[in-house]
C-alpha cells in the first residue's frame, strides 16, 4: 500500500493504519551535533578464526576465488582494505611445526566442541594462505596459552615465519592471545591466576618477540572477551589493565586497543526478533563498547571492536544465519560507527551460523553466501567511498523503526531506513510497512532507492539487494542482476516518503 501523504500531515499522524506507520526523520542538509566524526574506509573489517583461515583464504594451489570475489565486492564499495584479523580460540592451541607438509592439521575432538578443533599444527605452508586473496591487510594471532618448555620458540617461529612470507605492508599488527582474561576460568591458566600474573606473561613474551629478524613488531590487545570477570584471587577487566600500576604498555608497543563482545550467546534463550531484529537491545548491547571507547579516546588509545558477530557460541540455528540477522547487522554496524568506534571485526569460522559466508563444501553443503554478507555489502554502500563520511543514527521511538543518515564532506548523500518488525511470509497477511519522510534539501530533485529485501525475515536465500544477488550459485559471489529494480523517488511537497515493507531495508541515495 502506497500512502502519499504530505510532510505536514506524516508529522502529526504517527500511525496510519494498523499495518502502516508513518515517521518524520529530521535529516537536514549538514550533519547535526551526534554525527560521528570522518569513518576509515577499513571501519568494516572483519576476523576469522584461526583454524579456519585455509578454509577462507585457499592456498598456493588451491586459492579461494568465492571468498576474493565478496572482499572484492566490499572493497568496491568502501575504497579501502578491510584488516582481517587471524584468531579466535583456536590461535590459543597452535603449534608450529617446521617439516609439517600440509598447511594445516585441525584435530577435532567432538566432546570439547563441535564447531572448533581442540589442536592445530601448522607448517611454513600455512601462510601461503596470506598470499592468495586481493587487497587485505592482516592482524596475526599468536598462540599465548602453550606455556610448556618450547612455547618461546614456538611464538619466535609464528612470527619469523609471518614476517617473511606476509608482505610488509599487509602485515598491519600481531596479537599475543586471545580472550585472556578468561584463562582461569577455562582451565588454560591456574585458578588463582591474576590480572598482575596475565600482564607480566603478556609483557614477557611481547619482550621476547619485539625484535625478530629486525623487524620491530607493534600489537593489538588485550583482545578481553568480558567486562569484569571476578574469580576468587583476582579480577580481570578492560578498563584496570590500563590502570598505571600493571604497566600494561610500559613499551608502547599496542598500536591499537581491541576488545570482543557479542550480543548474546547461545546459552541464553534467543528469538529474531528479540535478540537480534531489536533496534534497543542493539544500542544496550553496544553501551559497553561506547564507554570503553570514550575511556580510550580520552587517553590518546585507539580503540577497535576485534572480535564480534550476533551470538557467541557460533551464533543460533534459525537465528543467525537468516534474513532478520542481516538486518541487525547492518543496525550493529552503524550504530558503532555513529559512536565514533574506529573499527569492527565481524568475526568468521566456516560452518559458524553467524558467517557472512561458508567458504568451501561441508558435508555436502555449500559454498554458500550466507545472509550476514548482504548486511555487509549494504554496510558498505552505506558508508560509501568518499573517505570523507561521518554518519547519524536518530532516535526513533519503539524496536524495529530505524534510520541512519551519511554525510560526504558534511553534505547529506544517502539515508538508510529499516523496518525490523519480523515478517514471515504471506501466511501472515500483507506485508506491513512504514513510511519514512524526510524533507528534501534545496535543489534536490530527486533520488535513487536501493532495497534490500527476502520473501521473509527467516529467508536464507532468495536476498537480493537493488536487484541483484551475490550467491555462491550465480557467479561465485560476484554480483548478478536478478531483475532491474531501479527504484526512483521524487519529493512530494518538499518531502520524500518512502515505503519500507517489515523486515526490509532500504537506502536512499540523493542526486
Ligand atoms: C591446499 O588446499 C587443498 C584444498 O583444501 C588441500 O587439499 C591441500 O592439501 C592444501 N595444500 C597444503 C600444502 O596444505
Ligand atoms: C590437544 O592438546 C592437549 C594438550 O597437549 C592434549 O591434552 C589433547 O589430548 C589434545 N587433543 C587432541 C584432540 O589432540
Ligand atoms: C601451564 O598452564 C597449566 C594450566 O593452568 C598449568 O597447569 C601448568 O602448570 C602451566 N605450566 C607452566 C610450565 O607454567
Ligand atoms: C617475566 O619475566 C620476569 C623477568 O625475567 C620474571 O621475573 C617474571 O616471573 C616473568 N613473568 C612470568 C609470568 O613468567
Ligand atoms: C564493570 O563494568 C562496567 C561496564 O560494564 C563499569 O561501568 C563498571 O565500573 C565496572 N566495574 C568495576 C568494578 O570496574
Ligand atoms: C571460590 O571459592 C569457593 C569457596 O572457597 C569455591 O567453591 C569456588 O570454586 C572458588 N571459585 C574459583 C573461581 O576459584
Ligand atoms: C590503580 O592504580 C592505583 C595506583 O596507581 C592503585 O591505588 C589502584 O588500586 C589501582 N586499581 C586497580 C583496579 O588496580
Ligand atoms: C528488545 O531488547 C530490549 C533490550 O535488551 C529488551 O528489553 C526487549 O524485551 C527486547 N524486545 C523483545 C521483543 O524481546
Ligand atoms: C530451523 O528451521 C528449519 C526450517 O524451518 C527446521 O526444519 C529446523 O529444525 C530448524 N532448526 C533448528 C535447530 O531449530
Ligand atoms: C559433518 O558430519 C559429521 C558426521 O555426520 C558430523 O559429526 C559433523 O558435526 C558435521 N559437521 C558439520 C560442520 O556440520
Ligand atoms: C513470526 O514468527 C515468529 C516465530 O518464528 C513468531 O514468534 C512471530 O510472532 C511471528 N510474527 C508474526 C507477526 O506473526
Ligand atoms: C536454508 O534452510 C533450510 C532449512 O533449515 C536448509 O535446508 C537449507 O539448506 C538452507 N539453505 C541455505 C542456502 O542456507
Amino acid at each position: 500500500m502506497v500512502w502519499i501523504l504530505s510532510a505536514i500531515t506524516l508529522l502529526l499522524a504517527s500511525v496510519v493504519s494498523a499495518d502502516s506507520s508513518s515517521i518524520s526523520i529530521p535529516a537536514k542538509s549538514s550533519p547535526p551535533a551526534s554525527a560521528s566524526t570522518v569513518l576509515a574506509r577499513n571501519f568494516l573489517s572483519f576476523s576469522v578464526e584461526f583454524a579456519f583461515w585455509a578454509d577462507f583464504a585457499g592456498n598456493k594451489s588451491h586459492p579461494n576465488e568465492f571468498s576474493n570475489n565478496l572482499f572484492a565486492n566490499l572493497r568496491a564499495e568502501s575504497g579501502g582494505e578491510p584488516i582481517i584479523r587471524i584468531g579466535g580460540n583456536t590461535q590459543d592451541h597452535v603449534t608450529y611445526v617446521a617439516d609439517q607438509e600440509q598447511g594445516i592439521i585441525n584435530i577435532f575432538n567432538y566432546a570439547y566442541n563441535l564447531d572448533q578443533p581442540q589442536n592445530s599444527s601448522i607448517g611454513p605452508k600455512f601462510w601461503e594462505s596470506f598470499n592468495t586473496l586481493d587487497g587485505l591487510q592482516y592482524i596475526f594471532g599468536l598462540n599465548f596459552y602453550k606455556n610448556d618448555s618450547t612455547y618461546a620458540e614456538n611464538l619466535r617461529n609464528e612470527v619469523s615465519q609471518s614476517i617473511k612470507q606476509i608482505p610488509a605492508d599487509k602485515l598491519h599488527l600481531f596479537e599475543i592471545g586471545n580472550e585472556n582474561d578468561y584463562g582461569a576460568l577455562s582451565g588454560f591458566r591456574p585458578p588463582d591466576w591474576t590480572q598482575y600474573d596475565y600482564v607480566s606473561e603478556w609483557h614477557n613474551r611481547s619482550r621476547l618477540l619485539e625484535m625478530v629478524n629486525e623487524k620491530r613488531l607493534r600489537f593489538f590487545a588485550p583482545s578481553f572477551c568480558c567486562f569484569n570477570i571476578s574469580t576468587n584471587y583476582s579480577f580481570f577487566s578492560p578498563r584496570t589493565v590500563w590502570n598505571s600500576s600493571f604497566g600494561y604498555d610500559r613499551d608502547r608497543w599496542i598500536n591499537e586497543v581491541s576488545q570482543h563482545g557479542y550480543i548474546s550467546s547461545t546459552s541464553l534463550p534467543n528469538t529474531l526478533q528479540g535478540t537480534l531484529m531489536n533496534h534497543t537491545g542493539v544500542e544496550v548491547g553496544i553501551a559497553n563498547f561506547i564507554s570503553l571507547n570514550d575511556f580510550h579516546r580520552a587517553n590518546g588509545r585507539t580503540f577497535t571492536i576485534g572480535e564480534t558477530n550476533s551470538i557467541s557460541g557460533q551464533g543460533a540455528f534459525n537465528v543467525s544465519d537468516v534474513f532478520g540477522a542481516a538486518l541487525w547487522e547492518i543496525d550493529y554496524s552503524l550504530l558503532i560507527a555513529a559512536n565514533n568506534i574506529s573499527r569492527i571485526h565481524l568475526h568468521q569460522g566456516t560452518s559458524y551460523r553467524y558467517g557472512s559466508w561458508q567458504p568451501i563444501e561441508v558435508n555436502g553443503t555449500g559454498p554458500l553466501t550466507k545472509p550476514a554478507y548482504y548486511g555487509n555489502v549494504f554496510v558498505a554502500r552505506f558508508l560509501g567511498n568518499s573517505g570523507d563520511t561521518q554518519i547519524a543514527n536518530f532516535p526513533l521511538e519503539g524496536e524495529h523503526n530505524v534510520a541512519y543518515a551519511a554525510y560526504d564532506g558534511g553534505k547529506l548523500a544517502r539515508l538508510a531506513f529499516l523496518n525490523m518488525l519480523e515478517y514471515n511470509g504471506t501466511s501472515q497477511g500483507t506485508r506491513p510497512t512504514t513510511c519514512f519522510s524526510f524533507e528534501a534539501p534545496k535543489g534536490c530533485g530527486s533520488a535513487k532507492l536501493t532495497r534490500l529485501t527476502a520473501p521473509m525475515a527467516t529467508s536464507n536465500d532468495t536476498i537480493t539487494f537493488g536487484g541483484y544477488a551475490y550467491d555462491y550459485k550465480y557467479a561465485k559471489g560476484k554480483p548478478v542482476k536478478l531483475f532491474e529494480a531501479n527504484e526512483r523517488i521524487s519529493p512530494q511537497k518538499g518531502a520524500f516518503n518512502v515505503e519500507v515493507g517489515a523486515s526490509e531495508a532500504v537506502i536512499i541515495s540523493l542526486d
